[in-house]
């Protein structure tokens, strides 16, 4: 146990402002995190095996249904039109949190769409349905069976999140035990910015689906804590209402199994004892609706590669052995078209309530004649051969594969915790780490469309990046995008 850890009378006084500073560069001297080396023997969560009623989705799916081009420009697909509601359901899930491919050589051999950290996935994604006579149930998603459980939780009677009129809403909670054993007093850091990864997500999907009610998404965020979860280590992150109609779950083939079940491990409470304080910070209710995703046509010239064809080759580089030695040549306006691709996603979902106070500073490697760091304008903000060395400083240990000075891309996204604070109160932390995830989801995407890798990063070393680089308020995450030394063999799956 580190001799700096949080007492317990700070612990009772801990507001969404101290979690930002604790969560950042003083983290690794207060808090207890077992993966930053605190502690070399982590716990993991226990499985146990239950009998389960399945209802299995379809895996006969379009392997397309949407140009980038028609998704960020505003175009209706005449091919989702043809599409059963429960092939739409299948869609949408499938990309959100089914196993994709196989990589043998992968740091997780199983890749999903949505990253995650470590590939520990504790996100729950779940549907919820309302019906007009006040019935209220919930199906959870399997991943690995591709098929929705109902649940027997007890539905709180505040946890009322957003429905659409047709009743449906896609809900996503983090199951913060799952990580615990690993990340400790840190946990809920990696589950909101996964989280919003999945916001992203879910958003474009639901968008190209016609799943996202044009006239609801504002309430995309919001009405969705309070729930009581949070003695459960759980963290409702957002509530996204689908337009679905003439969907029932029953009508789905069923199947009964029995299911292995990741189950909380015991005294994490007692081995954390931090972790409570900050995962309530986390939990704090919604201070702002999030603002619905903007109906105006994007002007940018896309690559031909269709949106789920991008979701499919988004990854993390997970090549062993990391980025390109060498810088690869780019074309002179490759930096233009990431950055308007990158816009154009972020403009047509759904976006959270603190998505407009996030930071955005781009580091490219090649940028009118050299290295540049520059503003969300273009404007350069320092340029030289000296800033790809800088960059090296920020890495947290020196064997970590990610040789930064090939990186063709950095975006580093930022807040400015008291300003976010002022405005969104303690709702300001969760959100803003949501929002981070959510705009590093889409950068990564905008990457994968010009066939970079993207590599989320929440491992960094704040103070030395604040001090060589101009980034703007407190850095939340990075984005890393560049060649990989050369590509992992992969095998779809599903
Ligand atoms: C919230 C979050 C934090 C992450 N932090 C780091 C990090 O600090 N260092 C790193 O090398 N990768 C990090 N990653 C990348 C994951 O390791 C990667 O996404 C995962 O291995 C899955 O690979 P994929 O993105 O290709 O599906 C992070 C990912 C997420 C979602």
């Amino acid at each position: 146990m580190n001799r700096l850890a949080v007492s317990a009378p700070e612990r009772d006084r801990l507001g969404a402002m101290e979690v930002f500073a604790l969560t950042g560069y003083q983290r690794l001297e207060r808090l207890d995190v077992p993966v930053f080396g605190h502690d070399t023997d982590p716990i993991a969560p226990s499985t146990r095996m239950r009998r389960a009623r399945l209802y299995r989705l379809s895996t006969d799916l379009p392997a397309e249904i949407s140009t980038l081009a028609d998704h960020v420009g505003g175009t209706p697909c005449a091919s989702v039109t043809g599409l059963r509601p429960d092939e739409r359901v299948a869609l949408l899930l499938r990309y959100l949190a089914a196993p994709m491919r196989f990589e043998p050589l992968g740091e997780s051999a199983i890749h999903r769409a949505v990253p995650s950290a470590r590939g520990l996935f504790p996100l729950r994604w779940s549907l919820r349905h309302l019906s007009p006579d006040g019935t209220r149930r919930e199906w959870v998603y399997h991943g690995d069976w591709h098929a929705l459980r109902p649940t027997d939780d007890d539905m709180h009677p505040d946890d009322a999140p957003a429905m659409h009129a047709s009743g449906w809403a896609l809900l996503c909670v983090a199951e913060v035990w799952r990580i615990a054993g690993k990340y400790g007093d840190f946990s809920d850091v990696p589950c909101a910015l996964e989280a919003g990864h999945g916001f992203a997500q879910a958003g474009h999907l639901a968008r190209a689906l016609g799943l996202l009610p044009a006239e609801e998404p504002a309430r995309a965020m919001s009405g969705f804590t309070g729930s009581g979860r949070a003695a459960a280590l759980e963290l409702p992150l957002f509530a996204l209402p689908l337009r679905l109609d003439g969907f029932d779950v029953h009508d789905l083939p069923a199947l009964e199994t029995v299911i292995a079940e990741a189950v909380a491990p015991p005294a994490l409470a007692e081995r954390f004892p931090t972790l409570a304080a900050l995962h309530r910070c986390f939990d704090a209710p919604p201070a702002a609706p999030g603002l619905p995703a903007s109906s105006t046509a994007q002007a940018i010239t896309p690559p031909s590669i269709g949106l789920l064809g991008t979701m499919r080759v988004r990854t993390a580089g997970n090549d062993r052995s990391g980025i390109a030695a060498t810088l690869a040549p780019l074309r002179p306006d490759l930096a233009a078209d990431i950055d308007g691709l990158w816009r154009g996603l972020r403009a047509v979902r759904p976006r959270g309530a603190a998505e407009a106070m996030l930071r955005f500073t781009l580091y490219w490697a090649s940028y009118r004649g050299g290295p540049a760091l520059c503003d969300t304008s273009g404007a350069i903000i320092e340029q030289g051969i000296a800033l790809p060395l800088k960059l090296g400083a920020m890495l947290p240990y020196g064997g970590m594969r990610v040789n930064l000075a090939t990186a063709t891309a950095i975006l580093f996204v930022a807040v400015d915790p008291r300003a976010a604070v002022a405005q969104l109160g303690d709702a300001s932390l969760r959100e803003s780490h949501l929002a981070a995830g959510a705009a590093a989801h889409d950068f990564a995407l905008a990457c994968a469309a010009y066939g970079l890798f993207a590599r989320p990063m929440r491992m960094m070393r704040e103070a030395a990046l604040e001090a060589v680089l101009p980034v703007g308020g407190l850095p939340l995450y990075l984005v890393v995008a560049g060649f990989a030394r050369r590509a992992n063999p992969t095998g779809e799956l599903l």
